[in-house]
């Protein structure tokens, strides 16, 4: 953690881990696997960076091939495959169509267990794909270039949408549709799209959402920030009934199912992109300010999610992946649209909960689908394990493969997934990255590297981590001490830059660690990944979780300035902290703790106030697991509020040194109201690791 003198650093704690067995991979699966001979590490080495990615960029159609695989001349704003065209709708459609016309490329699973699974072939995508781009270019004049914003959930539109904007060279950015109408709004703005794609409803936990509600709530936001949206086009989940109780505003709002009538049969040809040409945006949240617009490549991007897919989740186009992430997040995105399909795979996609109707659904549709490859996160697997940990045996599935990502796992957790989910049968990577980087940074290359419970593995091909400490000294691989992981060199996933902030994009990422800021050299740009880590003696990292103000809530990344401007905007509210709170299932929650204008008491209204603004300004996700109105936040003399205090009171840990506050009596009436009532509810943490408690301890910049 950093920007607070009193406290120690991760650098500086050091932390003993208790050295995990290795796993291999099963023989039968090292037979088969893409990538069993080891001579690709070497192909992959730093001495062939960064010609070794011309291997990953092969692995699709070009238009014309580029000429220099990687332009360092304006640093840290890489350019990859320069002089390369090609189209990422093309790539991922209808070059299958010639071996492939009529197999499933996407086997998409409703919610409700009754109802009939959908299966799309590569022809049927091929045209739904291409009427949909027909719409977007005629109905809605859309041409390379312009933002279109997606509020889409887990249905088929979704992924026939961005391969529609994709084969136009439109920037879609899609907003996972758990977030609110207002969040929603923020991005429609911040990316300038004139268009919003959104459906009526769709299933949870087997409700049928009103989700066109948030379309309107999302439109006047955009427009109270200053961005008027002309057309929103509403998908139908079930084409011909419309779901949602809000109106459509005529001459605004089109139901697409009804439009598309006129665009039948339509082709349109994929337009031929500039490899540096952006794909789309995906939002994510760090330490300050609004959520940024990552926005990734055509070229770079679909090179390496197809690369990073085929050698560490060894995709074959006879497999049948399912990803249980949410295509909202740019695991959907990587690993449920544009990778699997660029390799010319069977991708599933599931509507709903997990545990809908109960712990054994995903099992079921494993079996039922003959499901090889597996893909979910920490949280998922915790929640299935605890609601059903038989459950796997009962069902005839067999996985080869499993992916875990998103949050550190646990080792005992690992344990299960790999024994019991696998049916030891299956290998399991551990992939760590995040929003900003298109695709894994950190894994085990399944045929050739044993898995560790715990770690992520070494970096994956042509991507070197290295941890330093905060004054960029490297910390030794088994040293034991944790320190900042950073990427000492570009790699073709890379985000482009922070959509229309380039100087934030310099700042966040880079201002760090650069050496040398006229330097052309990419060796003195290291990627600061916002992450502590550490490296043990095997080069095996261990992701230890965020260095800033971002809390991984079940895999989300929640900024905890976003989650405090929320609660500001309830009129009583004078200051608000969130902290993280060590949750058995989701890994982190969020509890704020805020104090109220002289003269108002607390009350149980207030705090669902503060959670239900939350939810309007964010989405349900985010919503605080406690709020605690306090007299008086734990300060430093200069008036700021010192989170790790009050992180402590939460997970009953030691808040540590109180000799800098200002106000150090407050602390125990804090500590006292706040524990009581947990312990009246019994929501007391489990017994915290070392690391645990380390991070708890430096939590959060004074403010
Ligand atoms: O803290 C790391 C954690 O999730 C953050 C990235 O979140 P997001 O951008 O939403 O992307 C999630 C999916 C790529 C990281 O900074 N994280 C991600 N994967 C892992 C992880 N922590 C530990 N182990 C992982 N495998």
């Amino acid at each position: 953690m950093s920007g607070n003198d009193e406290v120690v650093s991760e650098a500086q704690i050091a932390v003993h881990w208790r050295e995990e067995e290795l796993f291999y991979p099963p023989t039968r699966f090292v037979g088969q696997a893409n990538a069993s001979d080891p001579a690709i590490l070497e192909r992959f080495s730093e001495d062939n960076f960064p010609e070794c990615f011309k291997e990953y960029g092969d692995l699709l159609e070009w238009d014309h091939y580029w000429h220099t695989t990687l332009d360092t001349s304006n640093p840290p704003f890489w350019k990859w495959f320069v002089g390369g065209k090609l189209n990422a709708s093309y790539n991922c459609v209808d070059r299958h169509l010639k071996r492939d016309r009529n197999k499933a490329a996407i086997v998409w699973v409703p919610e409700l267990e009754e109802d009939d699974t959908v299966i799309l072939t590569y022809q049927e995508l091929y045209q739904r794909v291409n009427e949909m781009a027909a719409m977007l270019r005629d109905f809605c004049g859309l041409k390379a270039g312009d933002r279109v914003t997606l509020h889409l959930p887990m249905v088929p539109e979704l992924p026939i949408t961005m391969l529609a904007c994709a084969r136009l060279g439109v920037v879609h950015s899609e907003v996972f549709a758990g977030f609110s109408g207002a969040a929603c709004g923020g991005r429609i703005h911040d990316s300038g799209s004139r268009v919003l794609i959104t459906i009526d409803g769709y299933y949870r936990n087997g409700e049928l959402l009103d989700h066109k509600e948030k379309a309107d709530e999302a439109l006047a936001v955009a427009k109270s920030e200053g961005s008027e949206v002309e057309q929103v086009l509403v998908w139908r989940r079930n084409p011909g009934k419309y779901a949602s109780n809000t109106p459509m505003v005529a001459g605004r709002d089109v139901f697409v199912d009804e439009l598309l009538q006129s665009y039948k049969h339509q082709v349109v040809a994929p337009v031929s992109m500039p490899a540096e040409a952006p794909l789309f945006l995906m939002y994510t949240s760090g330490s300050t300010g609004k959520p940024k617009g990552c926005q990734h490549s055509t070229g770079g991007y679909l090179s390496y999610v197809t690369g990073t897919a085929k050698y560490y989740q060894d995709i074959h186009p006879e497999d049948t992946y399912w990803c249980l992430a949410d295509i909202g997040w740019i695991t959907g995105h990587s690993y449920i649209v544009y990778g699997p399909l660029s390799l010319g795979t069977t991708t599933v996609m599931y509507e709903g909960v997990p545990t809908y109707p109960d712990a054994g659904r995903v099992w079921r549709i494993a079996e039922r689908l003959g499901v090889t490859i597996f893909h979910t996160a920490p949280t998922t697997i915790r929640m299935l394990r605890k609601l059903g940990p038989e459950e796997p045996k009962k069902y005839n599935y067999h996985f080869k493969h499993m992916t875990t990502v998103g949050e550190p796992i646990e080792p005992e957790v690992w344990r299960w997934y790999h024994d019991v989910v696998g049916k030891n049968e299956a290998v399991v990577v551990d992939t760590w990255w995040q929003t900003e980087n298109g695709g894994f940074l950190g894994s085990t290359l399944p045929g050739i590297q044993p898995m560790k419970p715990g770690s992520c593995g070494p970096g994956v091909l042509g991507v070197f981590p290295v941890v330093l400490d905060e004054e960029g000294n490297e910390v030794e691989a088994g040293s034991g001490r944790a320190g900042n992981i950073c990427i000492r060199n570009p790699w073709p996933g890379i985000l482009q830059t922070i959509y229309g902030q380039p100087d934030r994009f310099v700042q966040v990422y880079y201002e760090k660690y650069c050496r040398d800021k006229n330097s052309k050299d990419w060796r003195d740009w290291p990627y600061f990944a916002g992450d502590g880590a550490m490296k043990a003696a095997d080069g095996y990292f261990r992701i230890l979780g965020r260095v800033d103000d971002v809390i991984n809530v079940a895999g989300h990344r929640l900024g905890t300035k976003e989650l405090e401007s929320a609660s500001l905007t309830v009129p009583e509210v004078a200051e608000a902290a969130a902290v993280p709170v060590i949750d058995e299932i989701r890994g982190r929650v969020v509890e704020m703790y805020v104090s109220l204008k002289p003269g108002l008491s607390p009350s149980k209204e207030i705090s669902d106030k503060v959670a239900a603004a939350i939810e309007v300004e964010i989405g349900k996700i985010a919503r605080p697991k406690n709020v605690w109105i306090v007299p008086d936040m734990p300060k430093t003399r200069s008036g700021k509020i010192m989170r790790r205090v009050i992180a402590g009171i939460s997970n009953f840990t030691d808040p540590g040194d109180l000799t800098t506050l200002a106000n150090a009596e407050v602390v125990e009436g804090i500590r006292h109201s706040v524990q009581s009532e947990k312990l009246a509810k019994g929501d007391v943490p489990r017994e915290l690791s070392p690391q645990e408690v380390a991070e708890i301890q430096s939590y959060g910049h004074a403010d």
